[in-house]
């Protein structure tokens, strides 16, 4: 797909459909202003008020006579005084699925007046630009790859256009970059929204290292028996009930000078988690088919970062795993090891996560971080305690969690703290080993998760998990119009955003 922006007035452009937008309480003057450019075209429409300008609203118009795009879709913002970013990005969303379901070629998108917004929020052109692109561009993704007969068409061609010369530079490297990213979120999508009987362990590796060339980024892969020779004994564990072996993924990115230290992402890879002996119930689980939405989101952040060729150095470490029943699994009761030796009482196989993080953690060390960031769909309780509308997140360093709340925000990925308070240590005490890796049923499970963790992770260095089990798949009603049933890629936004204040 092809994206460009245009100064030009919106006569001019020429596309399968052109997109005119408006808010709510502007709606009169912009109807009569393209009734007039559009000679009368717009009449019935104006006199029908079928056109408020409402968010999320659109309406089509077709235009007679000379012109260069007979399609007219007309597209509401909602009110001035309410618009927000994450608004924004929902309302181009919306006008883009419309545009979308006419299965055209090209589709244009009118920026509205910038300056204007930009009195109202205090936000800069490039971010104003990056919502609308981010808003349009997340749209063009297709959930039916494995439907026979194709039901999906993404744009060809898609232009940003104003008339305003105002913020051509802001404009067009925010729609550059914006391209970059959502091309990435999309990636994590696909990534996730793979069945498990072909996305395993040695595919997922496959499938980046392929990937990492064209980016510009490497990959190593440690298969099973450099993984039984690292002493990554918990990978080790939880991989043993499948047929498909773990591996481990060591993704590096040197934008900067080698000598500085890295940013270590940490992603889950579980490319099935059917809770393994621990077996889970029947309903739901096939979404257990996206417990590797925290490795997805590392893969995506690093396609993202070569991509926008960020000044800062990045180690991603994925544990890929297969977590199954079997006459090969590990099983409640069993003591196993961690990579620096701590052991580890398995009470539940379905805690498998936070143990194969365990050893990716500990392994993280070895880089001399400048920070590390975990991200994993960790626990169930993540839904319980946010809906589906935050994440997770904790941490042993103050700047650093309210830098990763503070690109949440701006990026409408979205996460909260949650306090890792020693008092909860005793809940996840073992009688047998230093640690067990689960605590008592129903009580703060999502901390218990980032509690257990916090046990392997060397305290020189700043820390922060991010538990996106409760967003990073969509249930239908808590979908944002630029998301789709299934996979939302979430985390790869957020650690753009985050990447780029590390860049210099
Ligand atoms: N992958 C699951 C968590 C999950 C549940 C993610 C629902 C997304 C949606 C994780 O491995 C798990 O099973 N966690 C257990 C932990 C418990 C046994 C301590 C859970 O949440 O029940
Ligand atoms: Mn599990
Ligand atoms: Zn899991």
């Amino acid at each position: 797909m092809k994206t460009k922006f245009d100064v030009k007035k919106i006569k001019d452009i020429k596309a399968d459909v052109v997109t005119s937008v408006s808010f709510e309480d502007q709606v009169e003057q912009k109807l009569q202003w393209l009734n007039t450019l559009y000679k009368g075209n717009l009449e019935t429409l104006i006199e029908t008020n079928d056109f408020k300008g409402t968010a999320n609203s659109a309406v089509i118009s077709y235009i007679n006579g000379e012109t260069k795009c007979k399609r007219l879709l007309l597209a509401g913002l909602g009110l001035s005084k309410e618009v927000t970013l994450n608004k924004l990005r929902n309302a181009y969303a919306y006008a883009a699925k419309k545009a979308s379901s006419l299965k055209l070629s090209s589709a244009a998108f009118e920026i509205p007046d910038l300056a204007l917004i930009k009195n109202i929020i205090n936000v800069s052109y490039y971010e104003l630009m990056q919502a609308i692109c981010e808003g349009v561009l997340l749209t063009q993704y297709n959930t039916k790859k494995y439907y026979t007969k194709p039901d999906f068409h993404a744009f060809d061609e898609v232009i940003f256009f104003t008339d305003s010369p105002k913020y051509t530079h802001e404009a067009s490297e925010a729609l550059k970059e914006s391209k970059i990213t959502c091309d990435a979120v999309l990636m994590a999508r696909d990534l996730e929204n793979e069945p498990s009987n072909i996305l395993y362990p040695e595919k997922f590796a496959e499938f980046v290292k392929k990937s990492s060339v064209k980016a510009g980024y490497q990959v190593t892969v440690y298969d099973e028996k450099k993984i039984s020779q690292l002493n990554m004994g918990c990978v080790l564990a939880v991989g043993k009930g499948s047929h498909n072996p773990p591996k481990f993924l060591i993704l590096q990115y040197f934008g900067s000078n080698k000598s500085e230290k890295p940013v270590v992402l940490v992603g889950k890879g579980v490319t099935f988690d059917s809770g393994g002996i621990s077996l889970k119930p029947a309903p739901g689980m096939d979404a257990m088919k996206m417990d590797m939405g925290g490795a997805a989101a590392v893969v995506g952040a690093f396609e993202a970062a070569a991509r926008l060729k960020l000044k800062t150095n990045i180690i991603g470490l994925i544990p890929a795993v297969e977590n199954m029943p079997s006459g090969h699994s590990y099983k409640p009761g069993d003591v196993i090891n961690s990579y620096s030796g701590k052991s580890i009482e398995v009470d539940n196989t379905d805690a498998e996560g936070r143990l194969i993080l365990a050893d990716a953690l500990e392994y993280a060390a070895n880089y001399k971080p400048k920070i590390v960031i975990d991200i994993c769909t960790l626990t169930g309780a993540a839904v319980v305690c946010f809906g589906h509308l935050l994440a997770g997140l904790m941490g042993n360093d103050k700047e650093l969690v309210s830098k990763i709340y503070d690109a949440g925000e701006k990026t409408s990925e979205r996460v909260w703290e949650l306090p890792l308070y020693d008092e909860y240590d005793k809940l996840m005490k073992s009688e047998i080993a230093d640690i067990k890796n689960a605590g008592p049923a129903r009580q703060a499970g999502t901390i218990l998760g980032g509690i257990f963790l916090k046990k392997f992770v060397d305290e020189k260095f700043p820390w922060a998990h991010l538990d996106i089990a409760s967003v990073a798949f969509n249930v239908a009603e808590s979908q944002e119009e630029y998301q789709q049933p299934g996979a939302t890629g979430f985390g790869v936004r957020l650690f753009v955003e985050i990447l780029k204040h590390y860049s210099h």
